[in-house]
């Protein structure tokens, strides 16, 4: 410690000699070594009269720190909160393949209130003339003039990569706030993606979105990327920086793969890190991934990519059946959407878990919510053979009946009562097992429908929020259950 100090000291010394060398050679004669004289006098004669924070008493310290505060209250209060007119979408798509995925954009786009384009490769002479309930189309640029700079996996990457530039250049008036990225097979919820949004102050930078769940996927890329199929969102200014940098961006990394990672190289060279919000799906998972979205983060359920690669959501029902069926769910209550709320018949040893407008599962044993907030693993991981295969903790499937669910998905909407909105779960398949021994034998294979009340009020999930608590009412006839959310009590523990 004191070698650097004594060092430090000695450059100080050293700098001081250089310095007061260079001002005798440059203020020679004794009228300017006067004149700077006088002005340091005046200098520190200011500095003790004036108003300088070190001087003054700690009262008026404290009156002008909270006069900062109020200005900053009072600059902020005039803006309005963040709705869905502020948002600006952009959709990287193909026309091959628009007749197969236009589903996934139909079932969340809403004419004339979703702003944005859809960009394609080529005229879509074949899907003309074009509906009024599609996103209106845009031809991607020409971009040969990369041809240089195109070495990437996915020889459409560029394209991909400047629809931020293009979405930006047709849409960029005062009112947008929010760029909002996704492929032609993301489904998006709007609503929750206003609200998340909406925390954040659009204008300063902000780059949000999330991992993949495959662990080896981000570490081959970045824990710092934003995967795009996922949708992500990029505030006013950051899109702005991007759009305006465009052209040295994509020369300057014509090594990553995929338009995403070069994306978030080059918000790196902008200063600029990712925020990650847990609602964002990018859906690197295969086969059945109901486990998953009966065990959904305690985060806004913001969207879903890549079901074209997994079961559909829903059994009994085709791809664009099941993402359909999840939006009359959605239609009605977003908030509440996949989020888990766990409750117990402690008369049978049971255990309920809602995935509220998805899923209950019925365990036949006592389980506690920190075990039934790892999904069980109905699903298989992206990439063969990784290790380890996901982001987060699972369950293993088992031949345990104490351990598999009884599942019961979402069917409908049954309107409002009693203050509440009433949603229809069923059981489309028996579990096929034993009952768990160890807690009595008491076999719920007879549930086949459960109802769930839920407050009519918007539910504000994730961080400082708790989960909804839950209890499971006319437990009367078996065949047909009910279970009431509700606000936890202030102690309460979930038990
Ligand atoms: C901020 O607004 C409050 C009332 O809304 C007002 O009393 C206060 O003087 C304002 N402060 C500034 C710095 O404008
Ligand atoms: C969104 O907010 C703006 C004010 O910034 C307002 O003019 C507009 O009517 C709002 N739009 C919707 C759909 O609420
Ligand atoms: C959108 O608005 C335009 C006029 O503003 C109208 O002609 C068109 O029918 C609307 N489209 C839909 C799907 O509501
Ligand atoms: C469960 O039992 C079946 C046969 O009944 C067997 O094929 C399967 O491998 C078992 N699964 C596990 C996870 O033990
Ligand atoms: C619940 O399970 C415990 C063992 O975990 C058992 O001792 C108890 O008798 C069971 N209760 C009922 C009502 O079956
Ligand atoms: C559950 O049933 C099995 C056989 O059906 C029996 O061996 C076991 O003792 C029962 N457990 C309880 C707790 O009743």
């Amino acid at each position: 410690m004191s070698l650097v100090k004594s060092s430090s000291t000695d450059s100080a010394n050293a700098f001081i000699l250089i310095k007061q060398k260079t001002l005798s050679n440059n203020l020679n004669g004794i009228l300017c070594k006067s004149l700077v004289f006088v002005t340091l006098i005046l200098y520190l004669v200011y500095f003790f009269l004036s108003n300088h924070p070190c001087c003054q008493s700690s009262l008026l310290l404290f009156q002008r720190r909270i006069k900062s505060k109020q200005y900053y209250y009072n600059k902020t209060s005039h803006i309005s909160p963040t709705n869905i007119s502020h948002i600006v979408f952009g959709i990287a798509g193909s026309s091959n393949t628009w007749g197969n995925k236009k589903w996934y954009i139909h079932s969340w786009w809403k004419p004339n209130i979703t702003r944005g384009y859809l960009f394609l490769d080529r005229t879509p002479n074949e899907h003309l003339p074009w509906p009024s309930s599609s996103p209106p189309f845009k031809i991607s640029d020409d971009n040969s003039r990369y041809a240089l700079y195109n070495k990437h996996g996915m020889p459409f990457a560029i394209r991909m990569l400047r629809v931020i530039e293009e979405t930006f250049n047709v849409e960029h008036s005062p009112g947008v706030r929010w760029y909002v990225m996704a492929d032609d097979d993301t489904v998006l919820l709007i609503d929750n993606l206003v609200d998340v949004l909406s925390m954040y102050d659009h204008r300063k930078y902000y780059y949000v979105g999330m991992n993949s769940e495959c662990l080896v996927s981000n570490f081959g890329m970045s824990f710092q990327m934003a995967f795009g199929g996922a949708g992500y969102a990029l505030s006013y200014p950051l899109a702005q920086a991007v759009a305006k940098n465009m052209d040295t961006c994509i020369k300057r990394y014509p090594f990553l793969y995929g338009s995403d990672h070069i994306l978030q190289a080059c918000i790196a060279d902008l200063g600029v890190t990712i925020t990650l919000e847990n609602g964002f799906h990018q859906i690197d998972l295969r086969r059945d991934i109901s486990g998953f979205l009966s065990a959904h983060p305690q985060s806004p359920f913001l969207s879903l990519h890549h079901l074209d690669l997994v079961a559909p959501i829903f059994p009994l029902m085709n791809h664009h059946e099941a993402v359909n069926h999840l939006m009359t769910a959605a239609r009605v209550d977003q908030s509440r959407l996949l989020q888990q709320s766990t409750c117990y018949l402690t008369k049978y040893n049971w255990t309920f878990s809602v995935s509220w407008g998805y899923s209950i599962n019925i365990y036949e044993k006592i389980h506690s919510p920190s075990f039934l907030e790892r999904p069980l693993e109905t699903f298989s991981e992206w990439r063969k053979g990784a290790r380890p295969p996901y982001m987060f903790n699972v369950r293993q499937l088992t031949n345990d009946s104490c351990e598999i669910p009884h599942v019961l998905f979402f069917d409908a909407v049954d309107g409002t009562r009693l203050d509440h909105i009433v949603t229809r779960y069923t059981k489309r398949t028996p579990r096929a097992m034993t009952a768990c021994g160890s807690s009595g034998n008491h076999s719920a294979d007879d549930v086949s429908k459960i109802r769930v009340f839920s407050p009519m009020h918007k539910l504000h999930v994730g961080a400082g929020n708790r989960r909804e608590c839950c209890d499971v009412v006319q437990p009367i006839g078996m065949d047909s259950m009910a279970i009431k959310l509700r606000t936890c009590m202030t102690h309460e523990i979930i038990a």
